[in-house]
């Protein structure tokens, strides 16, 4: 991995996360995700240009395990991406707020500040985190989620305030992405008539979303909505 640029994007062993990373190690960064268990396939197709990490980020010592494996690793970072995420809904039980802050603000806190060191000091670097349409809009069933998305956003906005002008610091704010297997029809059909476009756009419109803040010089501490005109509904 000696000079190769590499991209760490966490929670990243499946959907929009694995997505990108295959993306983004075809377009010749040694990726690093994590995930919380390797998965089979895995053995007989390994991941070409990924490295993955073992992490749990719902405790303090299970992100800093990671800091410490990720530090030990060395690697010269273009870019740090947080996608780890729980759809949890209130129903989801007492610690459910407890797990979603340490997920979606304690984790990238900590891995933002501690792997400053990392980012390549030789070029503008990127600290992007994926949040949610609903952190802006709130949510009847989902109020621990928004809240913790809308968070995030927050720390958006202090991060790259920081960080200027060496780390650009953004959000990719996302309404319907993709579906889950076990969405029914009637569910599919009234979510895809939440958005103008009416669409269900798969992964690559984020890999797409990484790839403008990357490409871009002049923005940091924005929130990239990728809604499908949902805002217009
Ligand atoms: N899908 C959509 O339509 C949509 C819409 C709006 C926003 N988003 C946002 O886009 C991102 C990706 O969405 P997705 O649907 O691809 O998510 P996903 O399938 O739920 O994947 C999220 C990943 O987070 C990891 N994760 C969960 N709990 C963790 C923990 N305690 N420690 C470390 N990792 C943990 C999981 O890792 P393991 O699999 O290894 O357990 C999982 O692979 C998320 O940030 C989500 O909020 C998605």
């Amino acid at each position: 991995m000696t000079g190769q640029q590499s991209i760490l994007i966490t929670g990243a062993g499946q959907r929009i996360g694995l997505h990108c990373a295959k993306r983004l190690a075809e377009d010749g960064y040694h990726v690093i995700i994590t995930c919380r268990h390797l998965r089979q396939e895995w053995l007989t197709e390994p991941l070409k240009g990924i490295e993955a990490i073992l992490a749990d980020f719902s405790t303090m010592s299970g992100i800093e395990q990671f800091i410490d494996t990720l530090r030990s690793r060395a690697p010269k970072l273009r870019a740090i991406i947080h996608n780890a995420s729980l759809w949890l809904d209130d129903d989801a039980g007492a610690d459910a707020f407890q797990t979603l802050f340490m997920l979606h603000m304690q984790a990238p806190m900590l891995i933002n500040n501690a792997c400053l060191e990392l980012l390549d000091p030789d070029r503008q670097t990127d600290i992007i985190h994926l949040t949610d349409y609903a952190a802006q809009q709130g949510s009847t069933h989902h109020m621990a989620y928004s809240a913790s998305k809308a968070g995030l956003e927050n720390l958006t906005l202090s991060f790259a305030k920081r960080l200027a002008p060496s780390v650009k610091v953004n959000s990719i704010a996302p309404a319907l992405i993709m579906f889950n297997p076990e969405d029914d029809q009637a569910y599919r059909e009234r979510t895809l008539n939440k958005s103008a476009l009416g669409i269900e756009p798969g992964p690559d419109v984020v890999y797409q979303s990484i790839r403008y803040l990357m490409d871009n010089c002049y923005i940091t501490g924005t929130s990239l909505t990728l809604n499908g005109g949902r805002h217009l509904k």
